[in-house]
């Protein structure tokens, strides 16, 4: 497959904050998108966000109507993976749970065409592993979108052990027409990016725990005295508690290396219920109009 055509269609799955950011940039790209959920309703609210951002960059003046309605035009809301049959390129980007994964695989996998390439997303599920699940495993990849998708510049492609070259050169094309940087990683823990970020995340975790700082402090010192554009618990709040926690023990049991074990602090957070922005609640409290330290 030869990702630089017009008339390609790009399938995503799961119409949450990843897959309706994956759609949206790949829409803007000129692909047409099928945007998949469970059901309809979720579908067709992936794409109401994606018309509530693309509006808000028009009111900003970086896009004109004129390509917010064909950007919003390339979109369909598709239910159930039957549909996906058209398409070139599907990206999962559905809940990171594998027995999911695994389900939408075979699912899909049962309508591909048998020149498409099938990708997920997973930020620490390793490949090779998934690839099982999946048709044919020489067309399977990771393709690693940042969070928010449309601003973040980057994609890490990871390849399982059996993935060929021709889906990893199809990727990069795609990537390129995206606009984003194209970082190869190998199927390993946390792959690039979040091999190095989780440790500092979790080390963050500790030294609150530990009483090194307040919130507040250990995160004006990244901030300020890192250059980050957010802190580490504002960023650890933002991706969601719950997966940094998944990711650090992907990292701690992959490599079984004591100095990737979860901080006690990561840990009771998330059994607490507090997983960040998306409860209201995590190291911040984002009930009011501005997040509020928690301690
Ligand atoms: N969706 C789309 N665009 C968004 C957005 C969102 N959710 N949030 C912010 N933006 C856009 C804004 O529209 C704005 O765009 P323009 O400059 O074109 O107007 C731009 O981002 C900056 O936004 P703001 O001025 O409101 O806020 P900011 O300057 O504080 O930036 C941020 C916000 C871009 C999120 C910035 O804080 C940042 O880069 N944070 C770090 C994000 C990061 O590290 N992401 C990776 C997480 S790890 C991951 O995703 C993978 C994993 O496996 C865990």
């Amino acid at each position: 497959m030869a990702m630089q055509d017009d008339g390609q269609v790009i399938g995503v799955i799961g119409a949450g904050q990843m897959g309706a950011g994956i759609a949206q940039v790949s829409a803007a790209a000129g692909y047409r998108v099928l945007l998949g959920d469970v059901d309809q309703a979720r579908a067709e609210a992936g794409k109401a966000g994606i018309a509530k951002r693309l509006a808000r960059a028009v009111d900003k003046g970086q896009i004109d109507t004129a390509a917010r309605d064909a950007t919003l035009a390339r979109i369909e809301p598709i239910a159930g993976a039957a549909a996906m049959a058209p398409c070139d390129l599907v990206i999962e980007a559905a809940t990171e749970r594998e027995d999911i994964k695994r389900r939408i695989f075979a699912d899909v996998g049962a309508v591909l065409r048998d020149d498409a390439i099938l990708a997920s997303n997973t930020s620490s599920i390793p490949i090779t592993r998934l690839a099982q699940a999946a048709p044919d495993a020489a067309r399977f990849i990771g393709v690693h979108f940042f969070n928010p998708v449309p601003v973040m510049g980057l994609i890490e492609v990871i390849r399982g052990l059996a993935t060929a070259d021709t889906t990893v050169a199809a990727i990069e094309l795609y990537a390129e027409r995206l606009g984003k940087a194209v970082v190869r990683a190998n199927d390993a823990p946390g792959f690039i990016v979040n091999r190095v970020l989780m440790p500092m995340l979790n080390e963050a975790c500790f030294a609150l725990g530990e009483g090194v700082a307040t919130i507040r402090d250990i995160d004006l010192a990244c901030e300020l005295g890192l250059n980050h554009p957010m802190g580490p618990l504002t960023l650890a709040d933002f991706i969601g508690l719950d997966t940094c926690l998944d990711i650090t023990r992907v990292l701690f049991e992959g490599t079984g290396d004591p100095k990737f074990r979860p901080a006690p602090l990561l840990v009771k957070y998330v059994e607490a219920g507090w997983y960040g922005r998306k409860t209201g609640r995590g190291f911040y409290d984002y009930s009011g109009a501005e997040p509020v330290p928690t301690r």
